[in-house]
């Protein structure tokens, strides 16, 4: 056995993963693909890579150092249990089958489970970054057990991408803590990316600069505060032109949203959890609602504001977009750590929350400057209540809050859509409220079921009885 690493499945991502690991001093490479030409092609264009074909799993499992280590890079779901299932039956007790697929984390979970039966690792591993990612750097979030890190880390941590001299990867907790972590990693790349685009449209409708004016805006914005890689991509897809028409491109493509799913999961994981990823939400909802072509056409119909709003000092809009951008970005992140620590709480998960800022510094889609800032104030507060309440963030939105609320108002006025925008605000607003319009809610649950509530001046669990004489009795905690 020559290789330290295996890989199976040679479809890009996977062939990528392939060649950064070889790449890497120490590692050699074994590859498997379920139909061998692809193999075939993937070793005759990169011979330097001096991978190790194997045409079949024996051969496989044959080619690789114990502990074995294997990444399967295939299409998430049942391709995943199936090579699983071939593996476990070439592997032995002890070796190491890694899934840097998007999968659900409860099926990381349930294969973690099944696979450890047999005394093999099962390592669900979130990797982040796209194909470029893949070849030249992701940001890599395994779970898994502390034995498999042993074998495993030192090679992940050869391909990852690098943050100020750190490797962005990490040991994020057991079984599918590092899937629960990508997903919440896509959750928020889902709201940076509605956010970034409720921007766009208020400045293009409420300026009527062009596509390509905008990009430069996002490429000043790089270098400050909101530097990110996808505020840097914005910049460079509002730059292009359509080469058949001539036209900005984002004027050619169809304004229908795709998504595989990571999103939803993280939306449906927060309301088990019971944690309000409002901006996450909008964000998803905002896709499903692009892609709804027929309703849209219909309602196409309805009427917008009878009276025009415009704007006077064009600089003071998009300095004032800008920092409502900021600040709803910050609640995005606030609202993201919290199903984190959420999660790990339900899971028994040890999560570093500083750890995660720090792994997704470079390498993922979300990589930006911000991620320094919020892995500083886990650092000063590692119990901090909310990541907003952190003191350099406080500041950001203390100085921005009057901003975004003119942005909202602007938008509600004009008639544009910022569902992250507003609901970022409305959230903040939220968790800042002495009092919420909760305890009607709760009068109001008394009232129809005898739900109860609690009162603020004294202990228990209290009735009152609505449809007799409406005095108010003591009652049995039924929430
Ligand atoms: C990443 C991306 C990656 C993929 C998303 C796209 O971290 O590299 O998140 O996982 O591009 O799954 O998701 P949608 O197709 O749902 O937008």
């Amino acid at each position: 056995p020559q290789a330290n690493i295996g890989v199976v499945g040679m479809a890009v991502m996977g062939s990528n993963l392939a060649r950064n690991l070889a790449s890497r001093e120490g590692n050699t490479v074994a590859i498997f693909n379920r139909s061998y030409e692809k193999t075939q092609t993937v070793l005759d264009e990169h011979p330097e890579a001096g991978f190790v074909p194997a045409s079949n799993y024996e051969e496989f499992a044959a080619s690789l150092q114990k502990p074995r280590a294997a990444i399967i890079m295939v299409q998430a779901g049942r391709g995943t249990d199936a090579v699983i299932d071939e593996l476990v039956k070439v592997f032995e007790p002890g070796d190491i089958i890694v899934d840097g697929g998007n999968a659900l984390f409860t099926d990381t979970i349930r294969r973690e489970k099944a696979v450890r039966e047999t005394g093999i690792n099962f390592v669900g591993a979130g990797i982040s970054g796209g194909e470029e990612g893949a070849l030249n750097g992701p940001s890599i979030m395994p779970g898994g057990s502390d034995e498999s890190w042993v074998t495993l880390g030192p090679i992940l941590e050869s391909i990852a991408a690098v943050a100020e001299g750190e490797p962005c990867v990490t040991h994020v907790g057991h079984d599918g803590a590092g899937h629960f972590v990508k997903m919440i990693h896509n959750g928020i790349e889902y709201v940076d990316m509605q956010l970034i685009g409720e921007a766009y449209d208020l400045i293009r409708r409420g300026t009527g600069k062009s596509p390509a004016e905008i990009a430069d805006i996002f490429a000043e914005w790089n270098t400050g505060e909101l530097e990110s890689y996808l505020i840097e991509i914005t910049a460079e897809v509002l730059r292009q032109n359509d080469a058949e028409t001539g036209k900005p491109l984002v004027d050619v493509i169809l304004d229908a949203a795709g998504a595989k799913g990571t999103g939803a999961w993280t939306v449906q994981t927060a309301l088990d959890l019971g944690i309000p990823v409002s901006g996450i939400a909008e964000a998803v909802f905002a896709r499903s609602l692009s892609s709804k072509p027929a309703q849209r056409a219909g309602a196409s119909s309805l009427p917008g504001p009878s009276t025009t709003v415009s704007v006077d000092d064009e600089a003071a809009f998009i300095e004032d977009v800008r920092r409502a951008l900021y600040a709803s970005k910050i609640i995005a992140y606030s609202q993201g750590f919290d199903a984190i620590v959420a999660g790990a709480e339900q899971y028994g998960w040890d999560i570093k929350k500083g750890d995660i800022a720090k792994i997704w510094r470079a390498g993922c889609i979300i990589r930006a400057q911000f991620l320094n800032r919020i892995s500083d104030a886990y650092e000063e507060d590692s119990s901090l209540v909310a990541l907003v309440l952190a003191p350099y963030f406080r500041d950001a939105v203390e100085g921005a809050q009057e901003a975004w609320r003119r942005v909202v108002v602007h938008a509600v006025q004009a008639g544009i859509p910022t569902p992250a925008f507003s609901s970022s605000l409305a959230y903040y607003d939220g968790i800042r409220a002495d009092r919420l319009p909760a305890a009607l809610i709760q009068g109001q649950r008394d009232f129809f079921g005898a739900h109860t509530y609690k009162r603020i001046d004294k202990d228990g669990t209290f009735h009152t009885l609505w449809s007799g004489d409406r005095s108010e009795i003591s009652a049995v905690d039924t929430h």
